[in-house]
């Protein structure tokens, strides 16, 4: 089925603000910049997305489990991707490029929000991919890169997908952009510097308590940098615990570490220091838990198959290499924490039930 932007979605960038009234004034997508505002005109980021995200309580699992809906950031293609594009599309589009490539395995969620957000700008899109186990997720998430009109080409082991991606002539071209597996640039964490922002707004509006934890799964950990970092600087105290599913090396290259993590959250401290030099002093501490991620990338467990079930039945959509493995971390963390916990939701929920093929194996 091919997909089209049915609805109104032609881009738009930052919405000039009504200073003369307030009245029908939309809140703004990005609260980073009430308090950076010489920020905005750099990072200018594209609005794509459907901002804020609901904070919801989860009542079926007791009194102090929250929820943050990023499952549903857009309305074709939600999730934590869809997020970060916000920021990343600025910077493409101001370099004026015209075909993105990027990376990931078979089932790569960051490549259908690739493919359905060049689609909506009008770019080219090629995925290069890596076997991972196939699944009923993998099958959807290829249809969907397909019918997004992105171009994929499968490369087999990842050590052969890293290479054609990092080795690439096209490199050299000036209409193409090459973008890191997940979208972990800089400005990709700015996007969630700036959800922690968002969650604080709506913890001061009583939409929700300010959470002693948030859960939620890790790859490229730019979403876990960029929380990390923007709770420190919102003054929340919530410690974001991030639940690793990628594998923590890939050969020599460190892919999903507490290394990683760091180095995702000086880079976009120094994005925000070239106009705040006072900012912050010390990169607060990434939390990067190992222990959910056996048998490996992707493998489905008995435990994971119970956690999906239970969010399910709770009304939630989860996948099995990331947010499922992230919601059992979450589940056992309710059971002992007795304080209010957020689980940050990063799968896409939308296009379940007209895409899924039917269930194969896994
Ligand atoms: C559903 C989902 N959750 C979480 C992540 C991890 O996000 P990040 O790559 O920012 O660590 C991904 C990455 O692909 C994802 O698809």
């Amino acid at each position: 089925m091919k997909q089209t932007l049915t609805d109104n979605t032609v881009l738009n960038k930052a919405p000039a603000e009504d200073q003369s009234s307030n009245i029908g004034k939309r809140e703004s997508p990005w609260p980073i910049f009430d308090v950076f505002p010489k920020l905005k005109p750099q990072l200018a980021p594209v609005s794509l997305c459907d901002l804020p995200t609901a904070v919801q309580p989860l009542s079926a699992l007791g009194d102090k489990a929250w929820v943050k809906r990023d499952d549903l950031t857009h309305k074709r293609y939600g999730g934590n991707k869809t997020r970060k594009f916000e920021f990343i599309a600025a910077e493409i589009l101001a370099a004026n490029k015209k075909h993105v490539v990027t990376l990931g395995g078979t089932g790569t969620n960051h490549g259908v929000a690739t493919a359905m957000v060049c689609q909506q700008l009008g770019l080219k899109c090629t995925v290069i991919t890596f076997n991972q186990p196939d699944s009923k997720f993998v099958q959807k998430n290829q249809s969907l890169m397909k019918s997004f009109g992105a171009k994929i080409i499968n490369a087999g082991p990842v050590a052969l997908a890293a290479l054609r991606f990092y080795v690439n002539p096209r490199r050299l071209h000036k209409d193409y952009y090459f973008l890191p597996g997940g979208g972990a640039i800089p400005v990709a964490t700015m996007a969630y510097v700036n959800a922690a922002f968002e969650l604080k707004r709506q913890i001061e509006k009583q939409q929700c308590p300010e959470p002693a934890e948030i859960y939620l799964p890790v790859g490229s950990a730019s979403t876990l940098a960029g929380l990390t970092l923007g709770c420190a600087l919102a003054g929340l105290k919530s410690k974001v615990i991030g639940i690793r599913v990628l594998d923590a090396k890939m050969g020599p290259v460190e892919t999903c570490t507490n290394a990683v993590v760091n180095t995702l959250m000086a880079q976009a401290r120094d994005i925000l220091l070239q106009d705040y030099p006072q900012a912050l002093k010390e990169l607060p501490k990434a939390i990067l838990r190992s222990d959910f991620f056996a048998p490996g990338y992707g493998v489905l467990t008995p435990a994971t198959t119970h956690a999906m079930e239970q969010a399910q039945a709770l009304g939630l959509t989860l996948d099995q290499t990331y947010s499922g493995k992230a919601f059992d971390a979450y589940l056992q963390a309710l059971k002992i924490t007795g304080k209010p916990i957020l689980y940050w939701a990063t799968y896409n929920s939308i296009l379940e039930a007209t895409t899924l093929p039917p269930q194969t194996g896994h």
